[in-house]
This record gives C-alpha cells, sequence and structure tokens, in this order.
C-alpha cells in the first residue's frame, strides 16, 4: 500500500494497481461507469479538460470536477456521484479532472499503465479480479494533498481482507474469524493455520495495518467516513448526502480500468 504522490517506478512494474480515492472521485467514477458511461478520462489540469471538451461534438461529452469540493465554472457537473445519473452520463464521454483523485490515477499509472480504480461502492468485484490475475499487488491511496486518509486506507483494507479470504478458500484453510469483526482479531499466521507455501500469501506491514482497519470499520463504514478529515469537511459543507451513498458496500459488481488515458469497464 502506497500514498499515491510516493509512487515511483518500481513500484508498480509488474503488478496490479488499484488506486482509491473514496471522497469522492473513485466513488463517481464507479457510478458514472456502473449508470451507462461510454469512458471516463481523468485529466489533472482544468485547462486540459477544456481542451479535450473543446474537441469533442458538444452533445457527446460531460465535463465534471471540483476544486476544494466545489464544481468548477463552466463544467456540467461537480464531483458527487451523485450528479452522474444514466440521464445524465448514459453513452457520454464524461472528462473528470478532481484535486487528489484525478493527479493519483495518472500517477499509478506511470507512462504506460493499467490502473483498476477501487471504491466502496465495488471493492469486492475489484479483489476478485486482483485474485483471478495472480500479480503482487499494488493498492494506491489518492490521500489528501499527499496525506495519509483513513477513508482509503479503510478500503484499501476490505480488498486485502476480501483477498486473504479468497486466498484461504483455495487452500482450503479460510479462518472465518480472522476478517470477522465479531471475533475477537486473530492474527492471521496463527498457529493454529497451516504452514503456507514457499509462494504463498505475503503482506506488507502497511496491508496488516489497513485489514485491521477494515475490520474495525467493516460493519459501519459510514462512521468511517465520518471519521476521516475530508469526511468531516464534505459534511460542513452540506455534503452528508455523499458520505452516505460513498458509503455503500458492493452496490456494483463494475472494475473500471484506466488504460491508455481513458477508463473503460473491464
Ligand atoms: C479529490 O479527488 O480530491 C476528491 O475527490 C475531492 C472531492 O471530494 O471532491
Amino acid at each position: 500500500i502506497h500514498t499515491a504522490d510516493d509512487i515511483v517506478r518500481e513500484h508498480i512494474v509488474n503488478k496490479s494497481v488499484v488506486m482509491f480515492d473514496i471522497l469522492r472521485a473513485s466513488s463517481t467514477i464507479s457510478t458514472a461507469l456502473a449508470n451507462g458511461c461510454q469512458e471516463v478520462i481523468p485529466v489533472v489540469e482544468v485547462d486540459e479538460a477544456l481542451a479535450i471538451a473543446s474537441r469533442l461534438p458538444e452533445d457527446t461529452c460531460i465535463l465534471g470536477g471540483e476544486r476544494s469540493a466545489v464544481k468548477l465554472p463552466g463544467f456540467h457537473l461537480g464531483n458527487s456521484p451523485l450528479e452522474y445519473t444514466p440521464e445524465v452520463v448514459a453513452h457520454k464521454t464524461v472528462i473528470l479532472t478532481t484535486t487528489n483523485g484525478t493527479k493519483a490515477i495518472r500517477r499509478a499509472a506511470g507512462e504506460d499503465g493499467v490502473v483498476l480504480i477501487g471504491s466502496l461502492l465495488n471493492y469486492s468485484a475489484v479483489a476478485h479480479k486482483l485474485f483471478a490475475a495472480e500479480q503482487d499487488i499494488l493498492l494506491a491511496c489518492a490521500g489528501t494533498r499527499g496525506k495519509f486518509s483513513l477513508e482509503d486506507t479503510f478500503a484499501a483494507g476490505l480488498v486485502v481482507a476480501e483477498l486473504v479470504q479468497l486466498w484461504y478458500s483455495r487452500h482450503n484453510a479460510a479462518p472465518e474469524e480472522s476478517c470477522s469483526p465479531q471475533a475477537d482479531p486473530v492474527p492471521i499466521y496463527a498457529e493454529e493455520v497451516p504452514v503456507l507455501p514457499e509462494n504463498g500469501l505475503l503482506l506488507e506491514d502497511a496491508a496488516v495495518a489497513a485489514l485491521r482497519l477494515a475490520e474495525a470499520y467493516r460493519h459501519k463504514p459510514l462512521r468511517a467516513l465520518y471519521d476521516a478529515l475530508h469526511g468531516q469537511k464534505l459534511a460542513q459543507m452540506g455534503l452528508s448526502i455523499d458520505l452516505n451513498f460513498c458509503a455503500q458496500l458492493n452496490l456494483y459488481d463494475v472494475v473500471p480500468v484506466y488504460r491508455e488515458g481513458k477508463i473503460t469497464c473491464l
């Protein structure tokens, strides 16, 4: 697990990469694609977004995004997933620029990489794709202006928990309690867990910390979003409705994937 700003090329080569920006870019992208949007173009600068829009037929594209969580002047939509309804986005190209999220996607992709977009709304679908890919994994948390963010790490931890469960199921050694918030937290490498094969599952400390965070919040995801600094700010701006929406676990089955400048459904 890395904060997106810290990612360098050696972190991403030969890895499956996922970017999380729960509040709100990842949630907005997942919702737009689940609601039939054709593609999302994530853009770092506002001017770049306007330039791309000017080259496309007007009725085919939607300009979306924010700075300081507020819709940009001249843009059709802000960065609330609730704005990206089927009526508005179906069959459209969404050009999106946000403070942290779209930058984090481009950073996590490097020059020519592929990045999955993870949110609470689709974390299980993302975990299944990662498991099927059988590669090392980098979970990139967008963070807030380069800093650790609780909500992104929580979502990354849910993916780790699901991967651990999938791994144990494959090896017929699922320690059900280890990911259950009701039970005492059982160490992943508890003595009763069979010895792992040499090329088996290895979790870095940051992944274990995220997993434990996920155990703490998985039955109260909305609490995690209100605890998060960016969640507090959005709530104070009257955007609690977005927190409620973004806190829904596995509302969608979509796995958005960034490749060659565009995000489409895998
Ligand atoms: C971001 O990308 O920085 C966030 O999605 C900001 C927001 O909540 O709109």
